[in-house]
C-alpha cells in the first residue's frame, strides 16, 4: 500500500554535511520526500518524541543529542514506506548494519546513527502530525 513515514536526519548528519548524501540514497531506494524541515527542536518535543524510551537509561543522553544540533524532519511517501525506510537505515547499531545503508555508510554509533524511522503505521501517524500540518505534507 502507498504509506508514509516519519523520518528525522538526525545533529550527526547535519552537523557532517551531509543531508544530501542522505537524501540521495532515500531517493534513489524510491520514496519521495513529500515534506522537510530543517529545525532546532526543544528539549520538550525531544522529550515527547522519544517519551517512550524515558525509563531507559540512555533517555537523557539520547534527548541531549537531539537538541544538540539542527535536525531536518521529513515525510517519506511510497510503497511499504515504513518497512522500506527502516531497510534503507538499517539496523540501529551501524556495526550491524547491512552494506549501503544509512547507518552503515553514515552513522557513527547507537546514538548517533544519523536518522529515524517511524517502526509501524500507528507511531508514523502520531509522529508525522507531531511536526507537520496537513497542508505542508504535498505528494
Ligand atoms: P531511533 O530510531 O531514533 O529511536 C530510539 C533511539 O535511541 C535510537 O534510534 C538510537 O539512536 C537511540 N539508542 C538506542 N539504544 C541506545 C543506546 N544504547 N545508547 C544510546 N542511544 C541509543
Amino acid at each position: 500500500a502507498l504509506e508514509r513515514t516519519f523520518s528525522i536526519l538526525k545533529p550527526d548528519a547535519t552537523e557532517r554535511n551531509l543531508t544530501g548524501a542522505i537524501n540521495a540514497i532515500i531517493e534513489k531506494a524510491g520514496l519521495r520526500i513529500v515534506a522537510q524541515k530543517r529545525v532546532l527542536i526543544t528539549k520538550e518535543q525531544a522529550q515527547r518524541f522519544y517519551a517512550v524510551h524515558k525509563e531507559r537509561p540512555f533517555f537523557g543522553e539520547l534527548v541531549d543529542f537531539m537538541i544538540s544540533a539542527p535536525v531536518v524532519v521529513q515525510v517519506l511517501e511510497g510503497e511499504n514506506a515504513i518497512a522500506k525506510y527502516r531497510e534503507v537505515m538499517g539496523a540501529t547499531d551501524p556495526a550491524k548494519a547491512a552494506a549501503g545503508t544509512i547507518r552503515k555508510e553514515h552513522a557513527r554509533s547507537i546514538g548517533e546513527n544519523s536518522v529515524h524511522g517511524s517502526d509501524s503505521p500507528d507511531n508514523a501517524k502520531v509522529e508525522i502530525a507531531q511536526f507537520f500540518s496537513e497542508n505542508e505534507i504535498v505528494g
